[in-house]
């Protein structure tokens, strides 16, 4: 309450975001240093705020660092602190065994704690002053994914100057579901203190706008919801599907010690005739305990042998206290171990697990060594792993399998598309993909390489920053009306 408050900063430009892209990490040696962070949100924001003259607020994945801000690889950072209770209650907590199940299906049941929702309340304003100080008068704000969806309304109550956009990483669930939220229709609120709100599927944005007509009775009419008051505005709730920096993942594909490692690696799997790849966060959305149940049964039925294919499966270390990720750990771990217990050979493996998180060049070299690429995520809001290996084929060979539960299925519509629960399905497809002549290979590729080069993330930020100031000049002009 009281009066809005002064703009003080000098930023016009300011992404606000859980994670920055930049961790410190403490070493066993108690020693610490700077590493990429993982995830989809990073690798799609990074260049965005390489090429704007903007700064980065997030936090810096420790609890109770208090730095100063700093430059990163040509981006302004500014750190939010969090205490170690903070990480617990509103990180771990609130965001991640609450938000993060509920708004993926409830595949893992959400937990719900009022002291984690009062951090996460707590923490939210905290990311909109650290907003508040450094935005110039009339800046763009743009806040990122569902740790932040309170701080689009407390921006607005104090500074109605700005012009703010919200997107959301992840799904939005079908109301059915969201209704389970104590918290719902503050959470709902705190959204529509935005003027735009972006979503990655258009099944998300309409599960958005029936929640809001459920929960507050506003009219919604196609994208735009209206929200009446003594300054009635015009909220845009729409699909902005994310992606990659597509160009730069095929000038690294195309570098020859790049193309040298994938040979590398295909050697150390004892050449194989067929490399399969999954790469994912180790996150029980991702489908991994589905998709090494199908390869299992392959080779148990002998539709597969392990002499002739090879899986190789990346999962990076992810929230790694929350009680749910730790069985995760142990489910997986456990099953690849049967697996290479029952099929392996001394020469040839059938499961080359890594539970690590890799620098891009690794990547795009294990792209390169893979025929086929499992992506069997149970619900996931875009999977730019499967944009990040389309970008590195650009001999146009190889096979992508991808989950229809992806917001990458809407788009990348040539690949093998299966439901991850339907396990015979999922066998049929690894059949299908190891056995698909070059000729339709080829034809699949090409269309989705198309897809992913012309719709890259440049693509995606300029068309939610024109839909941005676009519907903040409009709202602009009937405010002074
Ligand atoms: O893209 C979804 C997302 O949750 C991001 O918000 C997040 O930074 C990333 O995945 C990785 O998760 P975390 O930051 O919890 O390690």
């Amino acid at each position: 309450a009281g009066a809005p408050a002064v703009a003080s900063g000098t930023y016009e430009f300011l992404v606000l975001s859980n994670r920055l892209p930049v961790d410190r990490v403490v070493g066993p040696d108690g020693e610490s240093s700077w590493q990429h962070s993982p995830g989809g949100l990073v690798t799609a924001l990074e260049p965005v705020m390489r090429a704007a003259d903007g700064a980065w607020v997030g936090w810096a994945g420790q609890p109770d660092l208090d730095l100063d801000p700093f430059e990163s690889d040509g981006i302004h950072i500014v750190p939010v602190p969090l205490s170690a209770l903070e990480v617990e209650n509103y990180y771990e907590g609130f965001s991640n065994d609450t938000l993060w199940p509920l708004y993926h299906d409830v595949i893992a049941p959400p937990t719900y704690h009022r002291e984690w929702w009062d951090s996460y309340v707590l923490v939210n304003q905290r990311f909109a002053d650290a907003a508040i100080a450094s935005s110039a008068p009339g800046a763009v704000v743009w806040v990122q994914d569902y740790q932040l969806q309170l701080v689009p309304k407390m921006l607005r109550a104090a500074r109605p100057d700005l012009t703010i956009g919200f997107f959301n990483h992840i799904p939005f669930p079908p109301y059915g579901i969201y209704s389970q939220l104590p918290w719902r229709t503050q959470i709902i609120e705190g959204l529509l203190g935005a003027d735009v709100i972006g979503f990655q599927r258009t099944a998300d944005a309409g599960n958005f706008a029936r929640a809001v007509r459920r929960l507050l009775g506003y009219t919604t009419k196609t994208t735009n919801i209206e929200v009446p008051g003594e300054n009635p505005r015009t909220v845009i709730a729409k699909s902005f599907p994310i992606s990659i920096d597509s160009m730069s993942f095929e000038e690294l594909a195309r570098q020859p010690e790049i193309q040298a490692r994938a040979e590398e690696i295909r050697e150390g799997l004892g050449n194989p005739k067929t490399i399969m790849l999954g790469v994912d966060r180790l996150d029980y959305t991702k489908g991994i305990a589905h998709r090494l149940k199908a390869f299992g049964e392959l080779l148990a039925d002998g539709r597969l042998d392990v002499e002739d294919v090879t899986m190789v499966q990346v999962a990076s270390p992810s929230r790694e206290r929350v009680q749910a990720y730790m069985q995760l750990r142990d489910e997986i771990e456990l099953t690849v171990g049967r697996i290479n217990g029952d099929y392996a050979t001394i020469s040839h493996t059938a499961i080359s697990y890594h539970h690590h998180g890799y620098p891009r060049e690794e990547m795009v070299a294990l792209y390169l060594a893979a025929d086929v690429m499992l992506v069997t995520a149970l619900r996931d809001g875009m999977n730019l792993v499967a944009k990040e290996y389309v970008a590195t084929r650009f001999d146009e060979s190889g096979v992508l399998v991808l989950s229809e539960f992806t917001g990458a299925s809407d788009e990348l519509k040539k690949s093998l598309q299966i439901n991850p629960h339907d396990i015979d399905g999922v066998k049929d497809a690894i059949v299908q993909a190891i056995a698909m002549p070059r000729v339709e290979q080829r034809k699949r590729m090409r269309a989705m390489r198309k897809q992913v080069l012309s719709n890259d993330v440049a693509h995606w930020s300029i068309n939610f920053l024109t839909a941005l100031n676009r519907a903040a000049a409009s709202q602009r002009e009937r405010d002074t009306a």
